[in-house]
């Protein structure tokens, strides 16, 4: 009989050591996207983001100012999206190779921002329209520096 209960204790121990390791792994590193319902920029980024191997979960959400508040986003950093992934801030269109770059460096800071929407970043491509330069900032609550520079889709120098 001890024998028994004994053995089935262990299985059920191990079970549990299973399943609550794996699923704590596959959660960190889920993208997790809120947006507008009605913005295209957004489905267009988030394709970005899964063409690079990014698993998303996305969230739309009415009223994005209350999340990008609770997140610590200084306002002059906003732009559509909010997303979050292994603890940082991901907001608007910031391209998916910085993304990698961020998860790799792990610097400590709140996140990366591409303020506004820059014609030609990931999600924002206009047929015709020339790609604008624009920065990538790592942010904390109140300091800002830039990561990356970017020309469209193209890393043009990083770590200025
Ligand atoms: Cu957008
Ligand atoms: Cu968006």
């Amino acid at each position: 009989m001890s024998v028994i209960s004994r053995r089935s204790l262990l299985s059920g121990l191990g079970v549990v050591a299973a399943s609550g390791f794996l699923p704590v792994t596959a959660a960190t590193s889920l993208l997790r996207v809120s947006r507008d319902p009605n913005c295209g920029c957004c489905t267009a980024w988030i394709e970005h983001v899964r063409a690079a191997g990014f698993t998303t979960e996305v969230h739309e959400l009415a009223d994005l100012s209350t999340l990008k508040t609770r997140l610590s986003i200084p306002a002059a950093l906003y732009s559509c999206h909010t997303a979050e992934i292994e603890g940082y801030v991901i907001e608007g269109h910031v391209p998916a190779s910085a993304i990698q770059r961020l998860l790799t460096e792990r610097p400590s800071a709140i996140g990366l921002a591409v303020p506004g929407m820059p014609i030609g970043s990931p999600g924002m491509e206009v047929s015709g329209a020339q790609a604008e330069t624009y920065d990538v900032i790592l942010f904390d609550r109140s300091a800002y520096k830039t990561y990356a520079r970017y020309k469209g889709g193209e890393e043009i120098s990083s770590r200025l």
